[in-house]
């Protein structure tokens, strides 16, 4: 049976780049990004680490651990950071699981037998603070992730998370969000909402939490 959201994230522990990973101690009381690549040494992977390793700050700003994956052996890993670091102009410092014998991968899914037997798809979980996995999201080997939208997905994560707020089609930090059916208009002002747009009876807009 395949992993679904609000599952609890299996727990493992693996050699990565950074030494042994206890995962559900790695993600102590964060969030947390696991994402598997094709295999090292290989163009778009490096251009996403490379993009994950900028953006880096705005992971740490969200309370977000990142932890990548491949089935690639930690020397490989160690060699193939020193080339994303000077292609990339960065300098990488979360840790890739050395996923050699697939085990993390089998567990998670993150291999589909019509895509490749052996190399994981580019698969991505998004885990929150009590272990339950919020996001899956899986794209082929030809295809580099955006980064820049997964962070937006984790914003609304949170705001659902920290909230009780949904957010709309195309929405960005500081757009309006949406109460969700569960609240009430009277309750929504009882909860201190003055400015609530009323469309409909079902879409109600308010203006985004300042943090
Ligand atoms: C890549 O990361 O460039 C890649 C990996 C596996 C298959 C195709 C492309």
């Amino acid at each position: 049976m395949s992993l679904r959201l609000e599952d609890t994230a299996p727990d493992f522990t693996a050699p990565s780049s950074m030494g042994t990973i206890h995962f559900h101690e790695y993600i102590n009381n964060s969030w947390a990004m696991l994402f598997s690549h094709p295999a090292d040494f290989t163009p778009v992977c490096t251009t996403e680490l490379g993009r994950t390793s900028q953006l880096y700050s705005e992971f740490e700003k969200r309370s977000v651990k990142v932890l990548a994956l491949s089935v690639d052996s930690v020397d490989n890993h160690l060699q193939w950071i020193n080339d994303i670091n000077n292609t990339q102009h960065t300098v990488i410092n979360f840790p890739i699981l050395a996923d050699i014998h697939r085990q993390i991968a089998i567990l998670y899914g993150m291999i589909h037998p019509n895509a490749s037997e052996t190399y994981t798809v580019r698969s991505l979980f998004i885990i929150d603070p009590h272990k339950k996995i919020k996001l899956i999201i899986n794209y082929p080997a030809s295809t580099g992730r955006n980064f820049h939208e997964i962070l937006r997905v984790i914003d609304s994560l949170q705001l659902a998370a920290n909230h009780n707020m949904v957010t709309p089609a195309d929405w960005q930090a500081g757009d309006d969000v949406i109460l969700p059916p569960s609240i009430s208009t009277e309750e929504a002002k009882a909860m201190g909402h003055t400015n609530i747009q009323t469309i409909t009876s079902y879409l109600r807009y308010i203006p985004a939490p300042k943090n």
